[in-house]
């Protein structure tokens, strides 16, 4: 009953469209740390995704597709899930909000919460905008319109009877959780613009909805439970809260929360009030990532400038994808995504550097050793700088700070690069200068290794390209304690030459 588990969750995804790149971003993030915690923690991490299904805006997209809204939502969740196979996301669950065990969990907390008095009977009278779910102050509206950039749809005046939570009671103690800890949510300016809000003072939230059939039903009441509040829930129904709590206690609190920024609001305020109602731990940590862009504005399905995963993989490898999604900016920070970056990071970093280097040491071995490799060799001051940069790599992924832990590979990258430049083993290999040229020979392959491993939570399908080109078995460094240490290439070892990694793209992508 004691927790074993890193639980990382990401947002769950409105139904009403398929995946982006800015989706396919906050996931393969997710999905990096999720396989990192797998080698380098017990093994056991616990990667939760899913879909958000109810509320009036899935009702009407559902409606305008001619379908009722279950089997609309079936249809696109079968599309959530084939793009997240092709991008290698390896979820372990995945929840949508109208799951059966979900629902049910939901009407339980509410139920638990109403009793204690943590949610309240009152009116709601008050503008609401349909499509973003949302009730605004009269004061935020944008001459009368929803102040979502993205959105800017007219609202609507909502007056009904309605169930509220609580939140303004929770007001101190948030404060106080904020002060004691400087640093659960991430980055810091997202700290910060939260912990101002907060001192800004909460009002109630109404929890309720009249008009949206589409939603968990409050039993014996003509309403439903307001969208959001079903689906924040979402992270504790999936551990089996309050059903299975052996289960639940096993993953809960999470440990790290991906979120858009744009949601900081309820994953930050709402949520951790209603964890305390139910008296449950806060997560560890949430990080909000920043958002892609394209010509300064939010990548978005309302806005209609989005790439889709799909267009960047017909002319890129899949862990091309990945790697430039998160060499390119640092994580919280929006930034611009176009095809002119994919294609020159992909033929600097991926294709020249790590591709060829790959090439090259193992073709050299082939040629020069019939492809086994060499007599072990201490690696010298390359066995200090992998040392060092699998630590500086683990601290930048404990920190979620995805940049810093490929810049710090891509450094070993370089190094390797420049040793066979200046090692020359061709030149070794002319003047039959064969002990060091196995000492050379030895100490690429053996680099090459540990790039195998480093990069596997980025690029599984490269880790695992170059791990088995070495003649290892398994999972690229599983067990990082175990397998990163110098020397572990045994001689003997009989390596084989990869297709090529990342073929030049020379053309500008058309599809993109
Ligand atoms: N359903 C809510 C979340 C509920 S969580 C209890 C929602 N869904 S969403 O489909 O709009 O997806 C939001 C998430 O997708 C964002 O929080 C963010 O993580 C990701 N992104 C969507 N567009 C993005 C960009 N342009 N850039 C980066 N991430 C983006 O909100």
């Amino acid at each position: 009953m004691t927790k074993d588990n890193f639980y990382l969750t990401t947002p769950i995804y409105y139904a009403n469209s398929t995946p982006h790149i800015g989706h396919a971003y906050s996931t393969i993030a997710a999905d990096i740390l999720a396989r990192y915690h797998r080698v380098t923690g017990n093994g056991k991490a616990h990667f939760l995704t899913g879909t958000d299904e109810h509320g009036q805006k899935i009702a009407d997209a559902a409606q305008q597709a001619g379908k009722a809204p279950k089997e609309f939502c079936d249809e696109i969740v079968e599309r959530w899930k084939m793009e997240w196979k092709s991008l290698d996301i390896s979820y372990d669950q995945f929840l949508r909000t109208t799951d059966q065990y979900h629902e049910q969990a939901v009407q339980q907390i509410f139920f638990r919460l109403r009793e204690q008095g943590d949610i309240v009977p009152g009116t709601y009278e008050g503008w609401y905008c349909r499509n973003d779910e949302t009730f605004w102050p009269e004061s935020k509206l944008v001459d009368g319109h929803c102040p979502n950039p993205e959105c800017g749809r007219p609202v609507e005046w909502v007056s009904e009877d309605a169930w509220f939570f609580t939140l303004s009671k929770y007001r101190d103690r948030l404060i106080e959780h904020f002060n004691a800890h400087p640093d659960w949510v991430r980055p810091a300016s997202a700290w910060n613009e939260m912990a101002s809000l907060l001192r800004g003072g909460l009002e109630d939230l109404c929890v309720s909805r009249v008009g949206v059939t589409w939603g968990i039903p409050i039993p014996s009441e003509d309403k439903t439970i307001y969208v959001w509040f079903d689906a924040i829930c979402n992270y504790i129904t999936a551990a089996g809260y309050p059903e299975n709590m052996d289960r639940f206690h096993r993953l809960w609190p999470a440990d790290v929360q991906l979120i858009g920024k744009e949601i900081l609001r309820f994953h930050t305020i709402l949520w951790p009030a209603i964890l305390m109602a139910l008296k449950l731990p806060l997560p560890k940590l949430v990080v909000a990532n920043g958002w892609i862009t394209m010509e300064g504005q939010k990548m978005s399905k309302s806005l209609g400038n989005v790439i889709r995963p799909a267009e960047l993989l017909e002319t890129f490898p899949l862990d091309a994808v990945r790697y430039v999604l998160f060499a390119q900016a640092p994580f919280g920070a929006d930034f611009s995504f176009s095809e002119e970056t994919m294609l020159r990071r992909y033929n600097a970093e991926l294709a020249n550097d790590l591709g060829n280097l790959v090439q090259r040491v193992l073709a050299m071995l082939a040629r020069y050793r019939d492809g086994v490799v060499t007599a072990r060799s201490s690696g010298d001051e390359l066995n200090a700088e992998f040392d060092e940069t699998a630590r500086a790599v683990r601290d930048a992924l404990d920190a979620v700070d995805y940049r810093a832990a490929l810049q710090a590979i891509w450094e070993r990258v370089g190094g390797l690069n420049l040793y066979v430049e200046q090692a020359k083993p061709w030149q070794l290999n002319k003047d039959a200068n064969n002990a060091l040229l196995d000492e050379t020979l030895y100490n690429l392959c053996e680099g090459l290794r540990w790039i195998a491993a480093l990069v596997y939570p980025f690029m599984p399908h490269t880790g695992a390209a170059i791990w088995n080109a070495l003649g290892q078995a398994g999972v690229p460094g599983d067990r990082w304690e175990d397998t990163l240490h110098w020397g572990q290439l045994d001689p003997g070892t009989k390596t084989t030459l990869p297709p090529s990694l990342f073929p030049r793209v020379e053309h500008q992508p058309s599809a993109v």
